[in-house]
């Protein structure tokens, strides 16, 4: 399915589950029996599992508008890596995404701008859609700087991709403090963040030389999710905000049923 995605705009809202570091190949499977039973017009939706259950969720996916997803790629497309998974196994899977730079991977294993800007580029140079995760910390929030580190994360995480090659983007905006904590940014905050977002890309491709979005293509159909404690009863009123064009889930997204109702919200 990556190949007939990359490139086309993408119908929003788009839900992306991130499992993390969760499941059995058992639960995964209960989870998508569940999850399979429902259907979800004309919604985007889908799966980042853990990579040892890539290819369970890809089979089961298989026949299904739902996309599959890796939670983290490698830049290299093979190598001596010890531990990692290159665009190239994505693609023999049949993954249509991966997150890129969420703020664990950043915390806890070291990825800086620069290893994301590469992840970035060889994702799309091989029809993976990249997921790119940014946001700010707690402290940084606190000392104002929420602008300036986002415009660095956007300008340095897109550095080495076209402008003509971002509308085959999703970013996921995700504050840092908001996430596995149950303390949601507010819809207003969001909806500011994101819309500084949509700004910074607009001048990131006004600044490029090569700026040449398809015609049929504009920053607005670039999908900017948000992430950081969604749940049911927070998600209506998100998605209701103008430049929210989605979720990126994590705890929530272990519960088919809970899911499956912010699935439904729009
Ligand atoms: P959360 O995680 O929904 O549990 O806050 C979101 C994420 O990390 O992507």
């Amino acid at each position: 399915m990556n190949n007939y995605l990359m490139n086309k705009v993408l119908q929003k809202p788009i839900y992306i589950a991130n499992w993390k570091m969760h499941f059995t190949s058992s639960e995964v499977n209960l989870f998508f029996d569940k999850f399979l039973n429902y259907s979800f017009n004309n919604k985007c939706i889908g799966f980042a599992v853990p990579a040892p259950y890539l290819s369970i969720a890809s089979n089961k996916l298989n026949n299904s508008s739902l996309m599959c997803g890796a939670q983290n790629m490698h830049w290299a497309l093979e190598g001596a890596f010890t531990g990692e998974v290159s665009p190239l196994m994505l693609n023999d899977l049949g993954i249509s995404f991966s997150l890129i730079g969420h703020s664990e991977r950043r915390t806890y294993f070291g990825e800086t701008n620069e290893t994301i800007a590469k992840k970035i580029k060889v994702a799309i140079d091989n029809s993976i859609i990249p997921v790119f995760c940014i946001g700010e910390t707690k402290e940084e929030f606190e000392a104002g700087k929420r602008e300036e580190v986002i415009s660095s994360q956007i300008f340095e995480g897109l550095s080495l991709v076209e402008s003509d090659c971002l509308s085959s983007l999703i970013i996921a905006y995700e504050p840092v403090w908001a996430i596995g904590t149950g303390l949601s940014a507010s819809p207003e905050d969001a909806e500011s963040a994101h819309k500084l977002i949509k700004n910074l890309l607009k001048k990131l491709v006004n600044n490029s030389e090569s700026s040449n979005l398809s015609s049929d293509i504009t920053i607005g159909d670039i999908p900017v999710l948000y992430g950081g404690s969604v749940k049911e009863d927070n998600a209506q009123n998100l998605i209701e905000q103008e430049n929210i064009d989605g979720f990126l889930v994590g705890g929530a997204s272990l519960k088919p049923e809970s899911f499956i109702k912010i699935c439904s919200y729009r």
